[in-house]
């Protein structure tokens, strides 16, 4: 029963508009809007008060791993806070092009390419809870930053694939990223509020998961919401389209740890 109500809320969402190909969304929604604005009040609330934002206690984690040191290494914060490599803003930048590996990464990327490269460790898993408190860590320290990043010169085919992947249809539902957070923003479905699907507020703290969730934990949730196969964690199509999410959000601020339901 469950899961009929929510096909037909899909299908009425939907079924009111015309069935012509996504419009060119290269455009951001205007007015921008975050994530935060569709919440209910007390959801908001939660967000705004670091001492009930549950994405704090990833924080708090995080920063305490940012100042442990590997048994023959330098900790996060010998590089980062004593030798003057500075992450405040860092986070509202990404995802960048890696410049020695001509990649694109997003930040826990990045921080799995300090382990490697600097620290001498292994990787972290994504969607491990260390990776999560490292970037929410990092993350939190560009809190109200301006969303800022560069699609030019490498990053422009990253740019242009995470558009095409926002403006293609798919699943069993055949709906666009576009369809919902372009063209029907401020419409209910399911209890939720569509929002203008930003990645600013994330990682997050979702009730739904009760846990802090990275943004690709996120996409893989909207992917399988039209029946489309997920993408995998830090898959090229789901950093492209973060990049895409990231100039689109252009004018907003970095809010993570959000909290959404
Ligand atoms: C059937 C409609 C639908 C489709 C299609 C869809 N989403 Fe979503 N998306 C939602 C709903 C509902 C939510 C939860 C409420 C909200 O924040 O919009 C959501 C949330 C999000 C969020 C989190 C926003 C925030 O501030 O918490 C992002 C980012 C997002 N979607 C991106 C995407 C991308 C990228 C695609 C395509 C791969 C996509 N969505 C496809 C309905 C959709
Ligand atoms: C030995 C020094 C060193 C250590 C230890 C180190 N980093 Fe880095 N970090 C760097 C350097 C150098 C860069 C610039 C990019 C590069 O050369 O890899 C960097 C870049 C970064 C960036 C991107 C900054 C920007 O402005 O784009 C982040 C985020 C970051 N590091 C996080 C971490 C985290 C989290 C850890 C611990 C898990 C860590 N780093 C450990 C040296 C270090």
């Amino acid at each position: 029963m469950k899961r009929l109500a929510a096909i037909s809320a899909i299908l009425s969402l939907v079924a009111c508009q015309p069935d012509t190909s996504p419009a060119p969304a290269d455009s951001a929604p205007d007015p921008l809007k975050s994530g935060y604005d569709f919440l209910q009040a007390q959801t908001q609330a939660l967000q705004d008060d670091d001492f009930a934002n549950p994405g704090f206690l990833w924080v708090d984690r995080g920063e305490a791993l940012f100042s442990e040191a590997p048994a023959d290494g330098k900790a996060c914060s010998t590089c980062h806070n004593d030798d003057g490599l500075s992450l405040a803003g860092a986070a509202a930048h990404y995802p960048q092009i890696d410049e020695e590996s001509g990649d694109l990464v997003n930040i826990e990327g990045r921080i799995n390419l300090c382990r490697t490269r600097h620290q001498g460790l292994q990787p972290l898993e994504y969607e491990s809870d260390d990776l999560l408190a490292l970037t929410a860590y990092t993350a939190s320290l560009s809190r109200g930053a301006p969303i800022s990043v560069d699609i030019e010169g490498a990053a422009a085919n990253w740019y242009a694939r995470g558009r095409d992947y926002f403006e293609t249809r798919r699943g069993q539902f055949n709906l666009a990223c576009t369809q919902c957070h372009d063209d029907n923003w401020g419409k209910k479905l399911r209890g939720d509020t569509i929002s203008q699907g930003h990645g600013t507020g994330f990682p997050a703290y979702r009730l739904e998961w009760q846990s802090l969730g990275s943004l690709h934990r996120r996409l893989r949730d909207c992917d399988a919401g039209v029946r489309a196969q997920p993408r995998d964690y830090g898959s090229d199509d789901y950093l492209a389209v973060e990049l895409y999410l990231a100039k689109r959000a252009q004018g907003l601020t970095l809010e993570a740890p959000g909290v959404r339901r």
